[in-house]
């Protein structure tokens, strides 16, 4: 990729951040190539994001009137990372594992063009580590999307040691190009957003759990009290409590101090597939 838009985006990962992010590049033109080694998981994605974009465009809050199925026309989903081999910009939004992350963004450099920039939609993880298991830490970059991803107006935008000027502007004009405001944070744990959102969820589990309050009132007090949409246990449900809990993790191993322990609580419910919005039941029930 020059300096310009890619020609073909790919998006590795069909969770709700990946289908979000491939639903909001083709939404503003870009061609998407969607893979995930699941095709039920694709199936999943490609119908949520047709209901995604037929709700959007029912409120008339598409970009530039674009029709659902011209946006989904420029989707290709595909089950093995080959179908990348033309991508010049890709960004992984698999789970929250350094290893998987390293991993992935190895097999990605063998099969890509050598031009072509890996971005991780990680919430915590260092872009600089990431970059350095790669043979082109230069083209690697942080595009920190918000969750949910067509809904959000932020894109946060991280640059790892090694990250090149050449490809940090790219990533700037890209986000612009898909509408999003940009914060740009240095390489640390949790970045800017997770860095103060995780330890706000975190001690509202604390809360919880010490009886200070019930879920309902814990949440009805913060998004009353402090005008938000989302009290901070339903949005731990909504974002994923083990996803929450991971970050958590992250922040604790390597910011080291004891104000980023993971409460108990919020651990208790992740050992028992207790996952949020996704398994059914969080803090709350959704069946
Ligand atoms: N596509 C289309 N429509 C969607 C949608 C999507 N992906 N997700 C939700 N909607 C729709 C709902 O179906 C609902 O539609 P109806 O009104 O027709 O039923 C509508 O959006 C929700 O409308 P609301 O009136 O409840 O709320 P809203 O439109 O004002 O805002 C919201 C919805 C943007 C999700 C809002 O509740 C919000 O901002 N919540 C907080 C989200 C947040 O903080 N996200 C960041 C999490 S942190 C993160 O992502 C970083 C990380 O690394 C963990």
């Amino acid at each position: 990729m020059a300096r310009g838009l890619p020609r073909l985006f790919g998006v590795v990962g069909a969770g709700q951040m990946g289908a979000g992010i491939a639903q909001v590049a083709a939404t503003c033109g870009l061609q998407v190539v969607l893979v995930d080694a699941a095709a039920a998981q694709l199936d999943r994605a490609t119908a949520g994001m047709r209901a995604s974009l037929r709700k959007l465009a029912a409120k008339g809050r598409l970009p530039g009137g674009a029709e659902p199925e011209a946006v989904m026309a420029r989707l290709t989903p595909a089950t093995q990372l080959e179908a990348l081999e033309a991508a010049d910009y890709i960004v992984e939004a698999v789970p929250e594992r350094e290893e998987l992350k390293a991993e992935l963004f190895r097999k990605l450099e063998s099969l890509t063009q050598p031009h072509a920039v890996l971005a991780s939609n990680t919430s915590s993880i260092s872009i600089t580590r990431l970059a350095a298991a790669t043979a082109r830490p230069d083209r690697v970059v942080g595009l920190h999307f918000m969750n949910p991803v067509p809904l959000m107006g932020l894109i946060e935008l991280v640059r790892g040691m090694q990250t090149s000027d050449e490809t940090f502007e790219a990533t700037q004009a890209l986000a612009a190009h898909l509408g999003k405001v940009t914060c740009v944070s240095q390489d640390r744990p949790g970045f800017i957003v997770n860095r103060i959102l995780m330890p706000m969820v975190n001690e509202a589990f604390y809360t919880l759990m010490e009886g200070v309050g019930t879920p309902h009132d814990i949440d009805t007090g913060m998004r009353l009290g402090t005008n938000v949409p989302m009290g901070p246990l339903t949005l731990a449900d909504f974002i994923g409590l083990d996803t929450c809990l991971a970050i958590m993790r992250v922040l604790h191993q390597n910011l080291g101090d004891d104000k980023y322990r993971p409460c108990p609580l919020l651990i208790q419910y992740v050992d028992a597939g207790w996952l949020g919005k996704k398994s059914g039941r969080g803090v709350y029930s959704y069946s």
